[in-house]
Order: structure tokens, then sequence, then C-alpha cells
């Protein structure tokens, strides 16, 4: 009996240092949260809702939204619909094909597209938005309209949140 002694003592130890560290460890996340978040708010005086308002015509915005839709799917803001999934086009050609995209209305990136995103849209998209993206039959939706249906609903989702005093 007396020889368990020093090793239960040990034991014991170790499982006090254990629970000190953990605690430390979570202590310390919070800390990082809380000042990450104190930073974000010092930077952003302006209030998000009016700074993406003022963003959502341009071209950057639009590709954005195009880029999102082909990774994730056309259920983007949380709107319904999203009938169209995600991952028609790998997430390294999206940027190019989004490009090609608002081309078709007229529109140019900062950045121009390789050649190949005529054949990448064409052959991945064009079946369903039409080579000239108008929408087969208004069947599906016309990608040359400006603004596009999903930027227009988050302009009047935001436009309301203001309205409603949210900001
Ligand atoms: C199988 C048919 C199909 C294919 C293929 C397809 N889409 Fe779609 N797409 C749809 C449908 C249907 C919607 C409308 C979904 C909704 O209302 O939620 C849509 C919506 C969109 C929207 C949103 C339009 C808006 O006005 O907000 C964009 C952008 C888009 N598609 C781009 C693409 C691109 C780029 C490709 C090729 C990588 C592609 N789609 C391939 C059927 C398709």
């Amino acid at each position: 009996m007396k020889s368990l002694i020093p090793s239960l003592l040990i034991l014991l130890i170790l499982v006090f240092a254990l629970f000190k560290t953990g605690g430390q460890h979570i202590r310390k996340k919070q800390k990082t949260v809380n000042s990450t978040y104190l930073e974000h708010v010092r930077k952003h005086k302006t209030p998000h809702i009016r700074e993406e308002l003022r963003k959502l015509h341009t071209v950057a915005y639009a590709k954005n939204y195009i880029v999102n839709v082909i990774k994730y799917g056309s259920h983007q803001f949380d709107f319904k619909g999203g009938e169209m999934e995600g991952g028609f086009a790998s997430p390294n050609d999206a940027p190019k094909i989004a490009c090609y995209v608002l081309s078709l209305s007229g529109k140019q990136c900062k950045t121009p597209y390789s050649k190949d995103a005529a054949m990448f849209y064409t052959s991945i998209c064009g079946g369903c938005h039409g080579n000239d993206g108008k929408g087969l039959g208004g069947a599906y939706p016309n990608l040359t309209r400006d603004p596009l249906l999903g930027i227009e609903r988050r302009e009047e989702f935001l436009k309301n949140l203001l309205h409603k005093g949210v900001h």
C-alpha cells in the first residue's frame, strides 16, 4: 500500500497539470476571438450594409456572385431557389467562366479571361443557359440580365434591412 502512495501522488499532479493547461487553452482562444472582433469593429466604421450596397453593381461583385453560384449552387444569400447545384465546373475554372459570362453582356473583368473560357462555358453551361447566355426559351435564367436576379434580390434584401433600421 505504501508503495502505491508516490505513484498515486504523481497521477494526481499529472491530472491537475492537464486540467490547468486545458483551462488556459480555452481562455487563450476566447481572448483571440474577442480582440479580432474588436479590431474588426474598429476598422469597419462604415456600416457593412451600405458598403455592400455601394459595391453591388460593380463587375467585381457580379463576378464573385457567379463564381459562388458555380462553386456552391444558385442557393446564394439564403434565397429560395437553389435549383442549380454547385460543381458543374471546377473551382479553378470558375473565375474565367464567370468573366466569360459577364462578357456576354458587354462587361469586362479586370484580368482578362483565357481563351478556353468560352469552350468551358459552351460545353458546361450553354446546354441550360444557351450559348449566348440568354437562357433556353426562358426555361433557364438569362445570364445577360442586368443585374442578375440573385443580385437584384440581394439588393432588395439589404435595402429592406436598412429600412427596418438594422445597420
Ligand atoms: C442543368 C442546367 C444548368 C446548368 C448545366 C447550369 N445552370 Fe446555371 N442555373 C440553372 C438554373 C435552373 C438556375 C436558376 C436556379 C434558381 O432559380 O435557383 C441557374 C442559375 C444560375 C445563375 C444565377 C442567375 C441569376 O440571375 O442570379 C448563374 C449566375 C448561373 N446559373 C451560371 C451558370 C454557369 C456559369 C454554369 C456553367 C458552369 C451553369 N450556370 C450551369 C441551370 C443550370
